[in-house]
């Protein structure tokens, strides 16, 4: 779809920072938390908001902030993120922010003026990738995430948050809990690729969101005996990394049994991690998702049950430590049928997806206007959606911001 955008010059931006961030390793884009492609894409996002006339500013937890007008309390507000998951795609995230910053331009190049506060918002750290909380800019800003413990976060390079927010010019101190900038949002829009394949079913370009699984994740220590892969017989072993194996079998098996329920393990670290060394421990990441908050929660005590066993097994010990969790949220009623209706009754649709909308649903009205992924993929560098569809979103927006402003 590279060329069609840049020819009709709508989208353009996913083609401004189509070489921002590239992971040439594992395919895709890396875009982490101020680290460098972070950082280009907040000056590139400041570029282009400036060229429409948008007044940049960065809040205390790092989020960046385009107004259209004076800024206000009680605006409507629109974006996404710029952040990746490690080897992501080139809509998650982006496609929301390049949307809502060309659906304002549309409105403009129509002579429309908003008689309301209007701002184009950048979340940080939406995917958790660096630090591992997602959500973590509107996590920060509601509250949801206590900051002192936010400080202490510490990247994969031992690099606390504290530090890293300092080298990148936000004072510490003043992250946490932002009642200035919620103030600011009266209700919050957010486009976003679909992550599955429900638009595919339903045969619509565009979705209004209906509601959110509740997830989170956890972090799964195993600790054995590190010995020596040749002198050690396989009958005196204690390998935390066979204690990993059995439960990565048990964490699908729980899931498959409980209806509905997802959960992944989708990143592992041995230590001291050598080919001819048995570990001395193992830590995996669960991701855990369900319907209903007892649900996941349900499903987190019975692979909490399975992996103790599993590591009982192998004469290792496990510990299951909570990072991060999220509600289920159905989004605000009100507004969700107001979209549908200034959208011609386009459908609503779930997702298993976490988002800054749903963060922020917590404290004020949020909506969702999907995009239609003709392969369901996402989360990788397979990740599509076709110019038409992407087109169709930015008309969506453009239509109810139309209506909002
Ligand atoms: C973010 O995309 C998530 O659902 O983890
Ligand atoms: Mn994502
Ligand atoms: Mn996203």
């Amino acid at each position: 779809m590279t060329a069609p955008a840049t020819a009709h010059g709508l989208l353009s931006g996913l083609d401004e920072i189509a070489d921002i961030g590239r992971d040439a390793r594992r395919g895709g884009y890396s875009r982490h938390l101020w680290q460098p492609a972070d950082l280009e894409l907040r000056d590139w996002f400041t570029g282009r908001a400036v060229r429409l006339g948008l007044d940049v500013e960065i809040d205390r937890n790092g989020n960046t902030w385009a107004w259209w007008g004076p800024r206000g309390d009680d605006a409507i507000v629109v974006g996404s993120h710029l952040d990746s998951v490690p080897g992501g795609g080139t809509y998650d995230g982006p496609l929301g922010v390049v949307s809502a910053l060309d659906a304002i331009a549309r409105l403009q190049a129509s002579g429309f003026r908003p008689a309301r506060p209007c701002a184009v918002l950048v979340f940080a750290e939406e995917e958790g990738s660096r630090f591992g909380i997602a959500c973590l800019g509107s996590r920060l800003m509601t509250g949801a995430l206590d900051a002192g413990r936010a400080r202490a976060l510490v990247d994969a390079d031992g690099i606390s948050l504290e530090a890293a927010a300092s080298a990148a010019g936000i004072d510490p101190a003043g992250l946490g809990e932002d009642r200035a900038a919620l103030a600011r949002i009266g209700l919050f829009l957010e486009l976003h690729v679909e992550q599955g394949r429900g638009l595919i079913d339903l045969g619509s370009p565009v979705a209004v969101a209906s509601s959110i699984l509740a997830h989170g994740r956890w972090r799964i220590t195993f600790t054995g005996e590190g010995n020596h892969a040749g002198a050690t017989r396989m009958t005196d072993r204690r390998d935390p990394m066979l204690a990993a194996a059995r439960s990565m079998l048990a964490v699908r098996d729980a899931a498959v049994a409980s209806t509905g329920s997802r959960a992944t393990i989708g990143r592992i670290e041995a230590v001291p991690g050598g080919t001819n060394v048995i570990s001395s421990q193992v830590t995996v990441w669960l991701d855990a998702r369900a319907a209903e908050d007892a649900a996941a929660q349900d499903l987190v005590t019975e692979i909490t049950a399975r992996v103790s066993a599993a590591a009982a097994a192998e004469g290792c010990t496990a510990v299951v430590a909570e990072e991060s969790w999220s509600g289920a949220v159905a989004f605000d009623e009100a507004l969700r049928d107001r979209l549908v209706h200034s959208l011609h009754g386009v459908p609503t649709l779930p997702t298993g997806a976490g988002h800054d909308a749903g963060v922020l649903s917590s404290r004020l009205p949020t909506a969702m206007i999907f995009v239609r992924n003709p392969t369901g993929v996402s989360h990788s560098p397979e990740e599509f959606a076709t110019l038409d569809d992407c087109l169709a979103g930015v008309a969506a927006l453009e239509q109810v911001l139309r209506e909002l402003l």
